[in-house]
């Protein structure tokens, strides 16, 4: 059996940090240590090497809108990213709601440049009513439970998932935090630039009530609830709040929640409009600092292709969703590592060995050592490149860093072993 070796690398997992090559056989990591040899090599040389990304929140479209994005396109670009595992959102037409549909995106899955997991929908249709069965959903693996897309707005039934979950080992339910009575049908953040701009606006307060209430219902129920996207500083507060008291309670936030604010809409350009909105300064800095002290668990993209015909409409109409994939690395080391808001390995635990504890990936986020299942990426963290959108893997073209210069970039990916991203090209 031939081997590979990962060769002079700063090694950074949950363990530490070492310099050390690292020596990939059958699928797994067989040593790490120095002078090893091995018959393909890969350069780390100035790189660092860890466990690959884990993206808890991804639309991959399919089945259903496959013009905007299919596992296959959507699990290139994520590799292209530095993730070997996306968890798939299940507002897909048909929804995962079903087992047959489940079972559909994880055939899928099995032949993508990176492991998928697809969540289950809480209710049936995402309606916010029936719960769906998510008992057969989690027989097949399903460990993430959410409507995403949709908020689960009746508190009752919200109960009734978090009641259920507890009888699944390793359930968590996941909820997109917006009241759709208080959101309507704003297109940004309701604010002084919503009023400036004359577009209708959805409050910080729409996100804030139903993170409080489902605090309260965490605690009535002793399950586990994470929250989608937060965007507010309200909710940064009430979660870091709610694990004082010893919730089970965990969180993610997005990049462009870190990075961009609600006066990008004053463009009136829809590539800005996102579900939850881009907030105000203020909400901006809450997310960095619950990044930095541990209040947010996760930085996941909510990466949401949208077909250019689609998303070149007037503002109000456009669907919400921007592309995040490719660029999540390289925002979180740009904008909160080179300023020294979070550590190398801090960052990496946010996206890596943090979500993956949460979705139950097992394979993923591991210490990169013999025995560990080599699903690794390698990040050359100087490397200076700009965004272009037309050179991004996914189907889609809807970054909102378009012309956005960053440092630091992918240089290799191996999933199971098998390197499906090297020199920053795919593979697969
Ligand atoms: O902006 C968003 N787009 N937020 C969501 O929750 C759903 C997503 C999508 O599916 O396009």
């Amino acid at each position: 059996m031939s081997d590979l070796l990962i060769r002079g690398g700063r090694v950074i997992d949950a363990a530490g940090e070492r310099v050390a090559d690292v020596l990939v056989r059958g699928g797994h990591v067989v040593e790490v240590g120095t002078g090893l040899s091995g018959d393909e090599v890969l350069d780390a040389s100035g790189c660092v090497v860890a466990p690959g990304l884990v993206d808890l929140h991804v639309h991959l479209r399919e089945p259903g809108m496959e013009e905007a994005e299919t596992v296959d396109t959507g699990a290139r670009a994520a590799a292209l990213g530095g993730f070997t595992a996306v968890v798939a959102m299940p507002n897909t037409e048909p929804a995962q709601d079903d087992p047959a549909v489940v079972m559909a995106v994880l055939a899928a899955g099995e032949r993508a440049s990176c492991d998928v997991a697809p969540a289950g929908c809480i209710t049936r249709g995402r309606a916010g009513e029936a719960l769906a069965p998510m008992g057969e959903l989690h027989d097949l693996g399903v460990r993430i439970f959410t409507d995403d897309g949709a908020c689960v707005a009746d508190a009752g039934v919200m109960r009734h998932a978090l009641d259920y979950s507890r009888a699944l080992p390793g359930a968590v339910v996941a909820q997109h935090a917006e009241d759709p009575g208080l959101a309507g049908s704003g297109a940004m953040h309701e604010g002084a630039w919503s009023s400036r701009l004359g577009i209708p606006g959805r409050p910080a307060a729409a996100e804030d009530i139903i993170v409080a209430r489902d605090l309260i219902l965490a605690e009535l129920t002793g399950a586990r609830v994470h929250f989608l996207h937060v965007s507010t500083a309200g909710a940064v507060e009430m979660v870091r709040a709610a694990k004082a008291r010893g919730l089970p309670v965990t969180a993610e936030a997005a990049p462009h929640h870190f990075t961009l604010t609600d006066e990008c809409c004053a463009s009136f350009d829809p590539v800005f409009k996102v579900h939850p909105p881009l907030r105000a300064q203020a909400d901006v800095d809450a997310i960095r600092a619950g990044l930095a002290d541990g209040t947010i668990d996760a930085i996941a993209t909510d990466h949401a292709p949208h077909p250019v015909e689609q998303k070149e409409r007037p503002f109000e109409e456009a669907p919400p969703g921007m592309l995040g994939l490719e660029t999540a690395l390289a925002l979180t080391l740009t904008e909160l590592v080179a300023p020294g808001l979070l550590s190398l390995a801090d960052a990496l635990a946010l996206l890596s060995w943090r979500p993956a504890a949460i979705a139950g990936l097992e394979s993923h986020g591991q210490p990169v050592e013999a025995g560990s299942v080599a699903n690794l990426c390698v990040i050359d963290p100087d490397l200076p490149w700009e965004v272009d959108p037309l050179r991004l893997a996914s189907k889609a073209r809807n970054t909102p860093f378009a012309g956005r210069k960053l440092t630091g970039r992918v240089r290799h990916t191996l999933l199971r072993g098998e390197p499906v991203v090297i020199d920053g090209e795919a593979q697969r």
